[in-house]
């Protein structure tokens, strides 16, 4: 039996360091665990399922229960000349797998380094970073139904896999828990170093390997991105906005250095912290919630920020990026 804890504090479970209590709290080992749990208390009171809630803002106490999976284990399930497939268990976390698919001389998921997070949590947002996204080494998702209790599988292709979206942020959220990920791993190494200055960072270690790509992804990362267990926050706030070419030609006239990426049918990425930039928000402070001064797409917690703090925060970003180019910022961050 999994103990439920009560008046549980979460301030450990989000990297925002936000200071909230779960009323229930729980910590499941095994599959048989976590339907027990919600099979007597789903009719009580609302349920969460977390990770490492690198990705969560809460914005008050939890009344209800809180669930993290404990579901351990990486395990080779299949090996040919081409492929290694790994199946993880929800809850390892996401860079100790990354450091062991280099130490095994697995390529595929090298440029994800020091991502924080659950391997569980990866294909949900379909975490994504230096020009690689984790779907393109995702064979399999499974989960618990949580209308039927069964285990099911979905292919990667049936996940719908987008930018910072998949089927699990839209029909399937909340009606799951994911168990495991099966990766596919490649015994080949195809190196991606086009992503910014990834491949001037590469050549600064001298090597071409995998353990190379890695180390220089962590330095970039270290050198732009906060430490939550220094400085509470929960990587990019926002998506980056995709919008049509004319609306990106519009803003472009005015701001002829507007960085951008091009996408299919006419559409136009263009970065969020830049459009924040802009707007005047880096480095900005309010209250105990602030813009980080080296990247403007991080809200930070200087000290005791609450939920609410960071959320006005944001909304007083959105607000005037809207005012002042017409595009509206979607958080990447869920918000409970
Ligand atoms: P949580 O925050 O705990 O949960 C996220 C969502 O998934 C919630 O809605 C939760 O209810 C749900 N959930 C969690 N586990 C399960 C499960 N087993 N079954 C069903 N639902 C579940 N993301 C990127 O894509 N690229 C980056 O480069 C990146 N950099 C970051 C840098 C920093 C410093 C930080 C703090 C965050 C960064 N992120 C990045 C965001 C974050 O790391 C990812 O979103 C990560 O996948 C979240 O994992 P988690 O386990 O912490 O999920
Ligand atoms: N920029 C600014 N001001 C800043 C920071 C960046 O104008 O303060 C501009 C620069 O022109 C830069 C461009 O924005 O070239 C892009 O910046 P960066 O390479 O730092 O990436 P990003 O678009 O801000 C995205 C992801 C990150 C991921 C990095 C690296 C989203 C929402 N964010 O950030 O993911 O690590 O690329 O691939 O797509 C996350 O999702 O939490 C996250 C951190």
């Amino acid at each position: 039996m999994t103990r439920i804890k009560e008046n549980f504090p979460l301030k450990k479970h989000n990297t925002l360091g936000v200071d909230v209590k779960a009323r229930f709290f729980a910590s499941p080992q095994s599959i048989e665990e976590i339907i027990d749990l919600l099979e007597n208390s789903r009719e009580l009171f609302p349920f969460l399922i977390i990770g490492e809630g690198s990705n969560i803002l809460f914005t008050g106490d939890y009344n209800g229960l809180v669930i993290k999976p404990a579901l351990k284990g990486i395990n080779v399930i299949n090996n040919d000349h081409e492929h290694c497939y790994v199946e993880v268990g929800a809850g390892e976390n996401w860079d100790e797998f990354v450091q062991w698919a280099v130490e095994s001389n697995l390529a595929g998921i090298e440029n994800l380094s020091l991502i924080p997070g659950s391997a569980g949590s990866s294909p949900i947002q379909n975490i994504g970073a230096y020009g690689a996204e984790v779907s393109d080494a995702i064979e399999k998702v499974n989960y618990l139904d949580l209308e039927s209790f069964e285990i099911k599988s979905l292919s990667a292709a049936d996940c719908l896999f987008d930018y910072r979206k998949s089927i699990f942020k839209t029909q399937l959220r909340n009606r799951v828990v994911i168990t495991s990920v099966i990766f596919r791993l490649n015994h080949n190494h195809i190196f991606n170093t086009t992503y910014g200055n990834l491949q001037t960072e590469v050549e600064k270690t001298g090597s071409l390997s995998l353990a190379a790509v890695r180390q220089a992804v962590i330095n970039i990362r270290n050198s732009k991105l906060p430490d939550p267990k220094i400085t509470g926050n929960a990587g990019s706030f926002f998506k980056n906005p995709v919008v049509g070419k004319e609306v990106a030609d519009q803003i472009k006239e005015n701001n002829p250095l507007m960085p951008y990426y091009t996408l299919p049918l006419d559409m136009v990425k263009i970065p969020a912290a830049w459009l924040i930039e802009q707007c005047g928000w880096k480095g900005r402070k309010i209250g105990n919630a602030g813009v980080h001064e080296k990247q403007a797409l991080v809200l930070v917690n200087l000290g005791n920020a609450t939920g609410v703090e960071i959320r006005d925060l944001a909304e007083r970003i959105r607000d005037s990026v809207y005012k002042k180019f017409s595009v509206r910022l979607e958080p990447e961050v869920n918000i409970i």
